[in-house]
């Protein structure tokens, strides 16, 4: 399928999301910092996936393509927040069917080509998603792995910058409002033995879910990405802030072994 993006569009959907981000404001410094750190979450997601999209061979109306998705993959979260209170989807709603609905509902992509419009709305559909479905297009599914890859660049960097702050204070949506018990899930420890990605309903405790953002390795689909990971060593700065324990380990040197085997 031949892509044709304009850089107009890119410009003025560009515009759009910031008069759109620019109506949620708040007095409460708290909840400001949560819809500012999901603004400076999507800048920088439109730095990753250029960035990978260039070094995989795009053209430049398909790194338009991408950067559209990547503006756009996490809009709901901003009226989810305002809605609830929160980031969590398993107490709400999914952010990306909600960010779809807003999308249409303000017609935000009627100046683009029909099937392009498409291409956006299930890449945002799919980029949450523990999985992606088998009876999807090429171009869908790798616009999908694009952005999915993108994101987690940028929520380990959220995440890595989190766990190493200096100052301490804690940020409960960062942390999906989740105990700081001991121990980890005996789920979490056998999915990631077998390399597969972590179920959120499995995720009881902060050991839990750093553990589920360690094993996004295993979902990982372009090789640049599995090159950043290594040099900005995101995956060191997670098992720092882990507990010692014989079974971290193992589980660590999975991981380890699957990103050096994939940069081969
Ligand atoms: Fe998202």
């Amino acid at each position: 399928m031949k892509i044709i993006v304009d850089n107009n569009i890119v410009t003025d959907l560009k515009s759009w999301f910031t008069g759109y981000v620019n109506n949620f404001k708040y007095g409460d410094p708290d909840s400001q910092r949560n819809i500012d750190i999901k603004r400076e979450h999507t800048e920088r997601v439109t730095g990753e996936i250029i960035n990978i999209g260039k070094q995989i061979g795009l053209n430049g109306n398909e790194l338009n393509l991408a950067e559209i998705i990547a503006l756009f993959h996490d809009i709901g979260r901003f009226e989810q927040y305002m809605l609830y209170n929160t980031f969590s989807d398993q107490r709400t709603e999914d952010h990306a069917d909600l960010g779809i609905k807003i999308l249409q509902k303000q017609n935000v992509l009627d100046n683009l080509d029909i099937e392009v419009q498409k291409l956006i709305l299930c890449s945002i559909k799919y980029h949450n998603k523990p999985s992606l479905p088998r009876e999807e297009t090429r171009t869908c599914l790798f616009y999908s792995r694009l952005i999915r890859d993108a994101d987690k660049l940028d929520i380990w960097r959220v995440v890595t910058d989190y766990y190493h702050r200096k100052n301490g204070e804690r940020n409960v949506a960062l942390e999906l409002e989740l105990p700081d018990t001991p121990g980890i899930s005996k789920e979490v420890y056998n999915a990631l033995m077998n390399k597969q990605i972590v179920d959120m309903k499995n995720v009881r405790n902060i050991n839990d879910i750093k553990l589920l953002q360690a094993g996004w390795v295993f979902d990982i689909n372009f090789k640049p990405t599995f090159e950043c990971i290594k040099n900005r060593r995101y995956i060191e700065m997670i098992r720092d802030v882990l507990p010692v324990s014989e079974k971290i380990d193992y589980i660590f040197n999975i991981i380890n072994c699957h990103i050096n085997q994939s940069l081969i």
